[in-house]
């Protein structure tokens, strides 16, 4: 057989060759425009943009103004479209939007992790009843093929832990404060200058945009569907010059790191805080605004994937694959829900370093155990409970408290003092 007879016995009727697939497009900011451009350089990828929603009706747009229309519930009745895409920024409207078109039974491509972290548990079961289906790549590390590589690739083995940079506005500040020795306001000025970083930064530097995707990584991963709020997330707000250098001396790197690991008697945790990296984790040259992802599996044993976290074009890339998958009948199984979903662990102790110049923080963590303790530096290493980490997180943010993970975790000691209440700070 010729290599062209064999290639052609391999093209399906639902391949590119087919008619091309109609798009609705609902979103035309960032990740919208960065599809259409590549679908307008690539036309033989077979998918077609046959109508775009948005919601302002006054805004100047790059394309002609009969190219936009303002109604999504348009979009959802149209029978003739083969996919819906959703990629506006208002979370709630686009579960309404998402949950209607699953009702309806249609396929959708999604990039919202905000919304898909709240409500995934509702979104899997919709596509049970309706027999639609949902892909929604673009919402982790953006052209990083990671939701994919965990439910298809990885579905049938067990995953010992995942850790990753997941957001790469904090990571482009870090690096910036590593690189060029300067502090936090500035770093971060210079991420928003570059359009790295957002004119209201918190959901980045605060770690709630990481804390998303860990929710979405945990359900691929291990079939744990976590509410947001079960995930301990602290973030950079209160970082200084002083952290980077205390991490220098170690040899190591400061990094906000998603960390979702199987404990030895089945349960799993997730936590998304910093984290000292060292040279010998691939996580460590992941610098700048790029994403990250170690994966350590059972038997294959440790995988990493590295790329651009977002973007319209990596993202509307992503995008793009989720469509040419579910052209090909593609949809996420869920395996490791299927086998039987995890609990979820919070009883552990986290090794952490502390400095704050409230010493009242110290009290109401209330370590188990201290191993350094710097007054002059105003920081502190030891173990602290998991979940005072978790209830005390606010209060940690509101008094400027910086938080670093060494890495080390461990059941929790059976003496644990009782648990300062927030309310007596
Ligand atoms: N940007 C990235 O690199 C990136 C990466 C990964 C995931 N994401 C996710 O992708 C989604 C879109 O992000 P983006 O950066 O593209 O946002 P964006 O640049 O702010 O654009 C949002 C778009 O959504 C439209 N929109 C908002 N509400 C709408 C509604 N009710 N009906 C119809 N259109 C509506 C806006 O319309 P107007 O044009 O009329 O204002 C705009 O075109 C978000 O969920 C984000 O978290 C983004």
């Amino acid at each position: 057989m010729s290599a062209n007879l064999h290639l052609n016995s391999l093209s399906s009727p639902s391949t590119s060759a087919a008619r091309p697939w109609r798009v609705g497009l609902i979103g035309f900011g960032c990740v919208g425009q960065g599809l259409y451009d590549i679908l307008q350089k690539r036309p033989e990828t077979g998918f077609d943009i046959s109508r775009i929603v948005v919601k302002n009706q006054t805004k100047e747009r790059t394309l002609p103004a009969n190219r936009f229309e303002f109604d999504a519930a348009a979009l959802l009745a149209d029978d003739t479209l083969d996919v819906l895409v959703e990629v506006i920024d208002d979370a709630e409207e686009a579960f309404r939007l998402v949950a209607a078109a699953l009702r309806r039974g249609r396929r959708v491509v999604t990039a919202n992790k905000a919304m898909l972290a709240r409500h995934l548990p509702e979104l899997v079961q919709l596509q049970r009843e309706g027999q639609g289906t949902l892909l929604y790549e673009a919402a982790v590390c953006g052209s990083i093929p990671v939701i994919r590589t965990l439910d298809a690739y990885f579905g049938a083995e067990p995953l010992r832990r995942l850790t990753g940079i997941l957001n790469g506005s904090s990571n482009y500040v870090l690096t910036r404060m590593g690189e060029d020795s300067s502090d936090y306001a500035p770093a971060l000025a210079e991420a928003q200058a570059k359009g790295f970083a957002e004119t209201d930064p918190s959901l980045d530097m605060g770690a709630f945009d990481p804390r998303s995707k860990a929710v979405l990584l945990a359900a691929h991963a291990y079939g744990a569907f976590l509410q947001p709020e079960q995930v301990l997330n602290l973030g950079i707000e209160g970082i200084s010059a002083v952290d980077i250098a205390f991490a220098a001396t170690l040899g190591q790197k400061i990094k906000v790191v998603a960390g979702l690991q199987r404990l030895p008697d089945g349960r799993v945790t997730a936590l998304v805080t910093p984290q000292l990296v060292g040279p010998d984790s691939p996580l460590y040259s992941v610098d700048n605004e790029f994403n990250g992802v170690v994966i350590e599996a059972d038997f294959a044993g440790e995988q990493f994937l590295r790329g651009r976290g977002a973007g319209g074009h990596p993202t509307g890339s992503a995008v793009l694959a989720d469509l040419a998958a579910l052209r090909q009948g593609f949809a996420y199984q869920y395996p490791k829900a299927r086998a039987g979903a995890p609990a979820y662990a919070s009883d552990l102790e986290v090794e952490i370093y502390l400095r704050t110049d409230e010493d009242r923080l110290i009290d109401l963590l209330d370590f188990s155990e201290i191993s350094e303790e710097a007054d002059e530096d105003e920081y502190v290493v030891g173990y602290v409970a998991l979940e005072n980490l978790i209830r005390h997180r606010d209060t940690l943010r509101k008094y400027g408290a910086f938080v670093v993970r060494t890495g080390q975790l461990r059941p929790i000691s059976t003496a644990v003092a009782a648990v300062v209440e927030e309310e007596s700070f």
